[in-house]
């Protein structure tokens, strides 16, 4: 019998073939039994009939509980209307490993207890779905660098110094040394760039964040690209042409996968279609407080439109909820009253969400106003302006005292030639990087500034010594980029298994 995956049922119609996997649900007809099966490769139903199959294979199909291993033989039928498209006609089922008493099951479970099982939770259709479109994220990267003739190239985790302020860094220790775990490659990736021309680095970063945030994990992967001979305006073009290859794979990669996270692609297209709107830290800071429009609009003016939409909406899912209520208790059929009640919670999820949205508005609201210049964007001046352009924004030229050491000074002396890239939808910024300070003495400066000690940061300096040429780079944080592709509310369903603040099991 051959041997097949689900995601290659279509190559098999008519035969028979021999499928091996896990049930994740089932459903009992008179003298039928449907099962789900899923392999990691996708999910297929199975028809098991009790006048066809054998008592034997019969009872193995109905005695099956939730994730209980089983292979099952059977022809391929074509079938649109089913999960995956395929349908297996069972010829057998046999058991593999019985499953117990599995503690997930098809109702809602509060993310606390699902994070506690995560290697359980990863068995589920929407985090098979995102670890996919992570898979998928990373295939791209690593495509698109390769094709621009990037060499790939790996820094150390443990590091003697810090690259990103010394507020989050996580000791270590290194045989008699003290040591951290490395922050950020960048600073090796200088020195490979000064060697290989181009090169990216892909690898786990570290980040002591002692707060719990929808943003910030404690372990991420972090893609970091350093180019010897690139401005800052270089960087930018290559940052914009990278971002729009990744989400184009992805939506061409990923139908279903996105499909089964509810994924809204329309915006997708906007941004492989538009070039990003880049802005300096001043015009950024103009348009967050109102003294810039966009399209003639103020931020006020279209926070106060989106909250106003909240508010309709609310009222059009009370509105609804109550007609269906009314329905309900004039008395419908099972099967109907089932559906209407789906229909309810999807609603009462809805209201929730916009309430959210009714309540943070005026927050937003509040914090753009009080902006003040010289500051670093917060989370929700992120949101508000990407909100202007519903597209990621690009802003550079940045105060220098609120940027890392490393940065390059412009003519002026004020900015640094640093850029953000912040993604629409309130996620805020993905990716963070610049073009490199070359002058010497400026750059002592900035590790002396920063209290960091001068002994760590030697090797660092002999690249400016020995043939130091402008150069660039930014680095992505992978995970930040899952969850947006994904919409994800929070950025710990994007990892298998999340280190943050608080969670180091399972
Ligand atoms: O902006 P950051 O701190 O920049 C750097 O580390 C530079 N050395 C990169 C470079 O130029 N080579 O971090 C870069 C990105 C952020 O934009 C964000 O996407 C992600 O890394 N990131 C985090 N992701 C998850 N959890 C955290 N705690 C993160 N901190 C940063
Ligand atoms: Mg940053």
């Amino acid at each position: 019998m051959k041997k097949v995956l689900i995601e290659s049922l279509h190559k098999h119609v008519g035969e028979e073939v021999e499928l091996s996997g896990w049930l994740t649900n089932k459903r009992s007809g008179k003298g039928l039994e449907f099962l789900i099966i899923r392999d990691g490769s996708g999910f297929a139903q199975c028809i098991a009939d009790e006048s066809t199959i054998g008592n034997e294979a019969f009872l193995a199909a109905k005695n099956l509980s939730q994730e209980s291993s089983f292979t099952v033989t059977g022809k391929v039928v074509k079938d649109e209307r089913q999960i995956g498209g395929y349908e297996i006609h069972a010829s057998n089922v046999k058991l593999i490993n019985k499953s117990e008493d599995y503690p997930i099951s098809n109702k809602a479970h509060g993310v606390e207890f699902l994070m506690d099982k995560r290697h359980l939770w990863l068995r589920s259709k929407r985090q098979w779905a995102v670890m996919r479109v992570r898979n998928s994220i990373i295939f791209a990267i690593h495509n698109f660098f390769q094709k621009e003739g990037f060499v790939q190239m790996d820094s150390p985790i443990f590091t003697g110094n810090a690259v990103e302020g010394t507020t989050t860094l996580f000791e270590s220790s290194f045989y008699e040394d003290k040591a951290y775990l490395s922050q950020s490659g960048q600073l090796y990736g200088e020195a490979m760039a000064m060697a290989m021309g181009k090169i990216y680095t892909f690898g786990p970063t570290f980040r002591a964040e002692k707060s719990k945030t929808r943003r910030h994990l404690s372990e991420f992967w972090m893609i970091e690209p350093e180019m010897a001979f690139y401005t800052n305006e270089d960087n930018m073009d290559l940052i914009e042409s990278f971002l729009k290859y990744v989400v184009k794979s992805v939506k061409d990669n990923c139908k279903s996968e996105l499909e089964i996270l509810e994924r809204d692609t329309e915006i997708f297209d906007k941004i492989i279609d538009n070039k990003f709107p880049r802005l300096t830290y001043d015009v950024a800071v103009d348009i967050l407080t109102g003294k810039e429009k966009v399209n003639g609009k103020t931020t006020l003016e279209i926070l106060e439109n989106d909250y106003n939409k909240a508010v309709a909406s609310i009222e059009d899912c009370n509105t609804e909820i109550a007609k269906i209520e009314a329905e309900i208790k004039a008395g419908v059929k099972k099967g109907k009253r089932n559906f209407l009640q789906n229909r309810i919670d999807i609603l009462k999820n809805e209201i929730k969400d916009w309430e959210d949205k009714k309540r943070v508005i005026p927050q937003w609201i509040k914090s753009a106003e009080n902006f003040e210049y010289g500051s670093d964007l917060g989370g929700s001046d992120e949101t508000v302006l990407t909100r202007m352009f519903d597209l990621p924004v690009m802003v550079y030229n940045w105060p220098h005292e609120i940027k890392a050491f490393y940065m390059k000074r412009d003519e002026s002396n004020r900015f640094a030639k640093g850029v953000d890239v912040l993604a629409p939808e309130g996620y805020g910024e993905i990716v963070g990087g610049g073009e490199r300070e070359t002058n010497l003495d400026l750059l002592v400066g900035k590790i002396n500034e920063h209290k960091l000690p001068m002994e760590a940061f030697q090797w660092y300096l002999d690249l400016r010594k020995f043939g130091s040429v402008p150069h660039a780079g930014f680095g992505l944080g992978l995970e930040r980029m899952v969850a947006w592709m994904c919409k994800l509310k929070h950025i710990r369903e994007t990892i298998p298994f999340p280190r943050m603040y608080g969670r180091l099991f399972p």
